[in-house]
């Protein structure tokens, strides 16, 4: 019961003309057939919007810690009609997904939840095709009193930008219409697929 409001609120909250959603799909040029990972999927706002894009040939994987968050997920799907969403439970640490597979992973405001974030990045390299790319949306620190701030639910992009390199990844792309988020796309450094 909590649950389900609290990932109404996630949901509402991700949908807010702030947030641009709309400009962030756009961005992220999906195509129809895509496999798409959404990392830290909640209450699944991008995950259903994904799967509409990737059509009835994609398939979007919605990745959480939390079992409960993907029963909701599921309960979403169905009321939309989807079946090519697929419930991913995975640890802190480590998620199952099928290898060279993924045409985009997509984390949106869970990087801050990670405790060895260049590590996790690393680990899910081998998940993408070599086309492949990471999208990674988190809150940037601001002062005052708020959810984000009295949580720490937030990562300078610095670190972000930092930890992706030592992870093996290049910047592709930065985003800067997001006014509380950074937004950034990377793709795996070639010569290091192989390691
Ligand atoms: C703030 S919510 C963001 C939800 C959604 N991405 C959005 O933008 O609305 C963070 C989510 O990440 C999940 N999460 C935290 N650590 C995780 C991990 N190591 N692997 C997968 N999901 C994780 C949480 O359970 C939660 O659902």
């Amino acid at each position: 019961m909590f649950t389900s409001f609290f990932l109404k609120m996630l949901n509402r909250e991700a949908a807010l003309p702030k947030h641009k959603s709309e400009r962030i799909i756009e961005s992220l040029h999906i195509q129809e057939g895509y496999a798409i990972a959404d990392i830290g999927a909640g209450g699944g706002y991008f995950t259903l919007k994904f799967a509409e894009k990737v059509g009835k040939t994609g398939k979007v994987y919605a990745v959480d810690t939390q079992p409960k968050y993907l029963d909701f997920i599921r309960r979403e799907a169905e009321c939309q009609g989807d079946d090519n969403i697929i419930l991913v439970l995975a640890t802190e640490d480590a998620v199952g997904l099928p290898e060279s597979a993924l045409d985009l992973i997509f984390a949106r405001n869970m990087f801050h939840h990670l405790t060895e974030p260049g590590q996790y990045f690393h680990n899910l390299k081998r998940f993408l095709k070599p086309t492949g790319k990471v999208a990674i949306i988190d809150h940037k620190p601001k002062g005052g009193f708020s959810f984000v701030s009295l949580f720490r639910h937030h990562t300078p992009e610095e670190v972000i930008l930092q930890e992706m390199e030592n992870a093996g990844y290049y910047l592709v792309e930065s985003f800067d219409f997001l006014s509380e988020q950074a937004f950034d796309i990377f793709a795996v450094k070639r010569f290091e697929r192989a390691g």
